[in-house]
């Protein structure tokens, strides 16, 4: 039987973690190598929240993936000091504004505390009215299986507020999400492969398994078939972010394990895999870059991506970061990649 080969165009993941210095270098090219662009996420040390550092942010990026072929999409870290004249001078610069609950995930501490309608109005307004799409790490600091889901009635509350917002729910991982995605018209949402894949009990009912473990925690298997569905069927307000997390080895086999999943190298393979193994292939190409386009109304540069049926073992570690799948063998393998 001839084996499925798959092609991809102008891929897209709308929430990568790219780092800084070493880590920036070492693992930007994995992104690069097969994405046509991502959404690259602002929880610097400093976090990323003036020009500048937007700027000096993204040229340190453009070094680091050298000759690829891609496209890193700027974020700022959400300050709700920002007012219109600094919003209008960096608007062109960016594609999107990152919120995070202050404290909430890696690097957040700067983020917003208590959600305050009227104290985020001036910022909010001024980005609706500029079209800056807004992303929201959508958790509150209550019990870790609950976070996500107590944090819909802050979605609705400012998706009602502020109408003309563009409101992204980064990372989804909840089937509460999922229902919140139709009862507002400005609320859009990313989902990463590893909530399609796996549950609670693979990060926690076994042995435990660090490079599992990420925020938002992954959930129940119900949740996991509420974000099946939406993403198979490329929903229209539903698109690829893969939120790969790299942290070196020593900061994830350690007593106080640091949150992320590291799968920016096999993000497209799994993908393939899944669509293939849900009869669903149709739908991939939307998911993993027409939606996004759409939502953000971007326009990314041609890439196309083969990938063949053919099992790929998933290197043991990428310069020190370990992959989802370390070691084992996933089903697809990319083939080739062609520009223009
Ligand atoms: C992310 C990180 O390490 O920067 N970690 C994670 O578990 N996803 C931050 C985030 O997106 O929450
Ligand atoms: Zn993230």
């Amino acid at each position: 039987m001839p084996s499925t080969i798959v092609t991809l165009d102008a891929p897209l993941d709308m929430h990568l973690h790219l780092r800084d210095e070493v880590m920036l270098r070492n693992i930007a090219k994995a992104s690069a190598a097969t994405f046509s662009g991502a959404l690259i996420m602002p929880n610097l040390v400093p976090p990323v929240s003036s020009k500048e550092a937007l700027l000096a942010y993204k040229k340190r990026i453009t070094e680091a993936i050298g000759e690829e072929h891609f496209t890193p999409y700027m974020t700022l870290f959400f300050k709700s000091e920002y007012d219109r004249a600094f919003l209008e001078s960096v608007r062109e610069e960016l594609t999107a504004i990152k919120l995070y609950p202050a404290g909430i995930t890696t690097n957040s501490q700067g983020g917003v505390s208590g959600f305050d309608i009227e104290a985020l109005r001036p910022s909010l307004e001024a980005m609706s009215d500029l079209e800056i799409p807004l992303c929201i790490h959508g958790e509150t600091n209550g019990f870790v299986m609950d976070r996500e889901a107590e944090f819909v009635s802050i979605y609705e509350k400012l998706a009602s507020a502020f109408p003309k917002l563009k409101i992204i729910m980064e990372h989804i991982t909840t089937k509460e999400s999922v229902a919140a995605l139709d009862r507002f018209e400005n609320l859009h949402a990313t989902i990463t492969v590893h909530h399609l894949l796996i549950t609670l009990d693979d990060v926690a009912g076994g042995m435990l398994q660090p490079h599992l473990f990420c925020k938002p925690i992954a959930k129940r298997p119900q949740d996991r078939e509420a974000l099946l569905k939406v993403a198979l069927e490329a929903h229209p307000k539903v698109m690829f972010g893969s939120d790969s997390a790299p942290h070196p080895r020593h900061a994830k086999e350690t007593c106080g394990c640091a949150a992320g999943v590291f799968t920016a190298p096999i993000a497209l393979q799994l993908l393939t895999e899944l669509f293939d193994t849900h009869r669903s292939l149709e739908h991939i190409q939307a998911f993993i870059s027409g939606n996004a386009q759409k939502i953000y109304g971007i326009a990314p540069l041609s890439k196309k991506v083969i990938l063949e049926k053919e099992p790929f073992r998933v290197p043991a570690e990428y310069n020190g970061v370990v992959p989802m799948y370390a070691s084992e063998e996933i089903a697809y393998s990319i083939k080739g990649v062609r520009h223009g």
